[in-house]
Order: structure tokens, then C-alpha cells, then sequence
């Protein structure tokens, strides 16, 4: 199957192609186009060309482009979470999880095309301002490089997209390497639900080549990145005066205190830390369980963990496949094993079949190890004994991510607390820190980036805020 770039709303072939494979089979699946300078400065100048047309576009108009296109995924779904379970090695029934999420993201997208508005300011307030009258309005941005991850490969292209063109804005996508195929399938999906021309351009391949003439390209009003920080530092670093949203990662942790019914609360820890084989920014990494409730958390994560179905993606019995690369299984092989060298206990999983990790859990790491204090997006878990939940706090921020975290406390002050002291986006009470939904504000602090995904909050960074002043003096 042999793909092509979306340039100025023609499929376009390349002169190179690269072959795609599955992460679980190793099998080619598809054959991608790799642009290079000449074809992205193309797919630049196409947006450049088109943003007139769409900050010109009615906000109906707009919001029925991604209504539409809603739609046309929703009939498609079982096709689309083929394409997800195929190209990134995401159980098929997270694939489909995922696919109802993208639909929604792009509902949440139509509803907010209409209600993008500004507010009026009494004037008369200052010294100075009487008689006169202001009012604000957001316009588009313009041009909108996107660079997007292999871990939710439709549904974070919707929160690049979705916002983007519910704000008059035009874009260039640039997928990740391996999961392209999501990406072109929603292009072909918007194309059809009446996208202009030159409004989306998608372009694959060319390694950093594509990446940096997007982030320097003057045309180009605004980076969104969601990826590594490493990544994210040499974008922000190049983007000049653009303005610029990074998602990055994190090694998100959860907080068990006392009292806490532990029973309830496992199923949804080991998917936290399993969900996706731990390929999610804020997957659940580091557990601090209060010692009156440790014992019993470890031993039943444990059993549960070990209940887990490892294989095949297109599989619906699997609950865990293939890490996205090799490389990742030998990176967090080494990583476990430097664990182990520096004391902590592998008490179940450490080993890998193929490309999959079995899922593990890790007792008794230093803070200093790798699979503490990076972002480890696989299925490794580690869980610590604490005191407090006041230890735990200084744990759980003692990191260079603050993406978001976690506590289960049935003591209201504690909760309390816990949301006031802990430095990350988003705090979640009685509840993993693998929580999101689509309309709601995500992004972090520290290395895990800044500004804010979730419909709304992205609009307001891809808009411009602009003042008009009457004088009626
Ligand atoms: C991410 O990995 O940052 C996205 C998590 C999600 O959308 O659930």
C-alpha cells in the first residue's frame, strides 16, 4: 500500500518512500512518502496560501466541516482502530477506545467553532479611558505547524487539527514516523467532509529535515508539538518569536493513602500503568503507597498484573503488545536491569518476548534510577513504601515532569492538601493520573511542557487576541 502527501489538496507522489512495519509482526504494512525541503516548502506555501480562505470562513461552515467529519470517522471506526491496532501496536480494543475519543474531540471541536468570542472592557475603569468603550475578538493565528506522537495517533492529530480548524486556522501535519497511516486516513476523511484546499497538508518522512523547515519557516505562525522534551527544548529553541505549545512527557505518580479500599481501586492502577503498554504521557509510573496499605497493594496489583494477555494487537482477548520499536525494548531492558543493579527488587514481568515487554513491577527503586526519574513509557510500574502522605508529596514532585498525579485518600484535608502541593497540571482525587477526557484543560508544568490541549484552551492558543477601542469623546 503505497501512500502519498497531501499537498494543496492533491495526493502527491515522492521520489523516495520508506517501507512502514508493524511494531508485533515486523511485516511491511504500507509504503510512506518521505518529503523532503522542496515538498515541505511546498505544503508551507499551500497553507500560507489557503489561511485567507479559512479565517474568511463562517464559524457554521467550520463547525460543519468537523461535524461532518465526526461523522464520516464514526461510520469508518472499525476501520479506523484497524489502522491504529496495526500501525502502533495498540490492542485493538484501546484502538477502538480511542477511535470514540477522536470522534468526540472532533464533536467538542464543531461546539466550540461557534462560541469562540471575546468580552467588552469598561474603559472608564482607568484614569484617562472615559468615554471610550472596548471590545476584544480572537482572530486565527494563521498557519499551524503540528507535530504529532505515535502513542494516540488519531486522537492527538484531533487535538492538533480540531482546534485548529475551528479557529480559521491552516496547518501542516507532520505524523510521527511510524503511525502516518491514522493521520492520512483522517486527511482523506476531511477532504471529503469539505475541507479547502491547501487548508491541511500532510507530509511524512525526511526525518528532522520536514520537522525543522516547519519549526523556522517564517509563514508559519505557531508550533504544536506533542513528543520528548529533548525534542520539545530544540523546537522551542528554534520557533524565534512563533508561538509555540509543547506536550511533552512525564513519569506521572499516584498517592495511596490509609484507609484506602484497595480492592477497589487496582483494576483501574493496572491500567494506568498498562493501558497502551505504558505508551501514554501520564501513564501511571510511580506508585507511593502509605505503609498501612502497601502489603496489600503490592500483592493484589501483582496477581492482577500478572493476569494480563499479552500478543497479538488485532487480538480483542490482549491486553498488552508490542513496545513501538526494538530499540524501546532494549532501552527499558537496560533500564530494568540498572534497577536491579542499584538495589530495587523486580518482582514481576523484567523480561521481553519479541517486541513485547511483559508488564513489571519494580519495588524499592532509588529516586535516582532511570525508571524513576525519566519518563519510562512502557509497562513499568514502581511502587514505594512512604510514611506519610506528606513523604509522598515530595516524592511524587522530587521530578522533572509535573504533568499530572494522582491520590486516593477517603480524608478530605488530605485531599485537599494534596491538590495545593502538588506541582503539575492536573491533580486527580480518587483517581489515576492516567485521567483525561477531551474538552478538559492538559498539559503540565516543568519539562512536560506548556500551554494547554482540550478544545477550548487550544483555540485560545491558536487565536490572537486583538483590542478595539471606540472614543466617544
Ligand atoms: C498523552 O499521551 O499525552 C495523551 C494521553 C491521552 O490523551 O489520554
Amino acid at each position: 500500500m503505497r501512500k502519498k502527501l497531501l499537498i494543496n489538496g492533491e495526493w502527491l507522489e515522492t521520489e523516495k518512500y520508506s517501507p512502514l512495519l508493524s511494531p508485533y509482526s515486523g511485516e511491511v504494512i504500507a509504503e510512506i512518502p518521505v518529503a523532503m525541503e522542496k515538498e515541505t516548502d511546498e505544503a508551507i506555501e499551500a497553507a500560507y496560501r489557503a489561511r485567507g480562505e479559512m479565517a474568511k470562513m463562517p464559524a457554521h461552515q467550520r463547525a460543519n466541516i468537523l461535524e461532518t467529519l465526526a461523522r464520516l470517522l464514526e461510520e469508518r471506526a472499525e476501520e479506523a482502530a484497524q489502522i491504529i491496532a496495526l500501525e502502533a501496536a495498540k490492542p485493538i480494543t484501546t484502538a477502538k477506545a480511542e477511535v470514540s475519543r477522536t470522534v468526540e474531540t472532533y464533536k467538542f471541536a464543531a461546539e466550540e467553532a461557534k462560541r469562540i468570542h471575546g468580552e467588552t472592557l469598561p474603559l472608564d475603569a482607568a484614569y484617562g479611558g472615559e468615554g471610550r468603550v472596548a471590545y476584544t475578538v480572537r482572530e486565527p493565528i494563521g498557519v499551524v505547524g503540528a507535530i504529532t506522537p505515535f502513542n494516540f495517533p488519531m486522537n492527538l492529530v484531533a487535538h492538533k487539527l480540531g482546534p485548529a480548524i475551528a479557529s480559521g486556522n491552516t496547518i501542516i501535519l507532520k505524523p510521527a514516523s511510524q503511525t502516518p497511516l491514522s493521520a492520512f486516513f483522517i486527511a482523506e476523511l476531511l477532504q471529503e467532509a469539505g475541507l479547502p484546499n491547501g487548508a491541511l497538508n500532510v507530509v511524512t518522512g525526511g526525518g528532522r529535515i520536514v520537522g525543522d523547515r516547519i519549526v523556522s519557516d517564517e509563514r508559519v505562525n505557531m508550533i504544536t508539538f506533542t513528543g520528548s522534551p529533548a525534542v520539545g527544548i530544540g523546537i522551542r529553541n528554534k520557533a524565534g518569536l512563533k508561538r509555540v505549545t509543547l506536550e511533552l512527557g512525564s513519569n506521572a505518580g499516584v498517592i495511596i493513602d490509609k484507609g484506602v479500599d484497595v480492592d477497589k481501586i487496582i483494576s483501574r492502577c493496572v491500567t494506568g500503568a498498562f493501558s497502551n503498554q505504558g505508551q501514554v504521557c501520564i501513564s501511571l509510573q510511580r506508585v507511593y503507597a502509605h505503609e498501612e496499605s502497601y502489603d496489600q497493594f503490592v500483592e493484589k496489583f501483582i496477581e492482577a498484573t500478572n493476569k494480563l494477555k499479552l500478543g497479538n494487537p488485532l487480538d480483542p482477548e490482549t491486553d498488552v503488545s508490542a513496545l513501538i520499536s526494538p530499540n524501546d525494548v532494549q532501552r527499558t531492558l537496560h533500564w530494568i536491569e540498572e534497577a536491579k543493579q542499584g538495589g530495587a527488587n523486580v518482582a514481576t514481568g523484567g523480561k521481553a518476548e519479541g517486541n513485547i515487554l511483559y508488564p513489571t513491577v519494580i519495588l524499592d527503586a532509588d529516586p535516582s534510577l532511570k525508571v524513576s526519574c525519566q519518563e519510562v513509557f512502557a509497562p513499568i510500574v514502581l511502587i514505594n513504601k512512604v510514611k506519610s502522605v506528606e513523604e509522598a508529596f515530595e516524592l511524587v514532585n522530587d521530578s522533572r515532569y509535573g504533568l499530572q498525579a494522582g491520590i486516593y485518600t477517603e480524608n478530605v484535608h488530605t485531599a485537599l492538601n494534596a491538590a495545593e502541593k502538588l506541582h503539575v497540571g492536573g491533580v486527580m482525587i480518587n483517581d489515576i493520573p492516567t485521567f483525561r477526557v477531551d474538552h478538559m484543560p492538559y498539559g503540565g508544568v516543568k519539562e512536560s511542557g506548556f500551554g494547554r490541549e482540550g478544545l477550548k484552551y487550544a483555540i485560545e492558543e491558536m487565536t490572537e487576541l486583538k483590542l478595539i477601542v471606540w472614543n466617544r469623546n
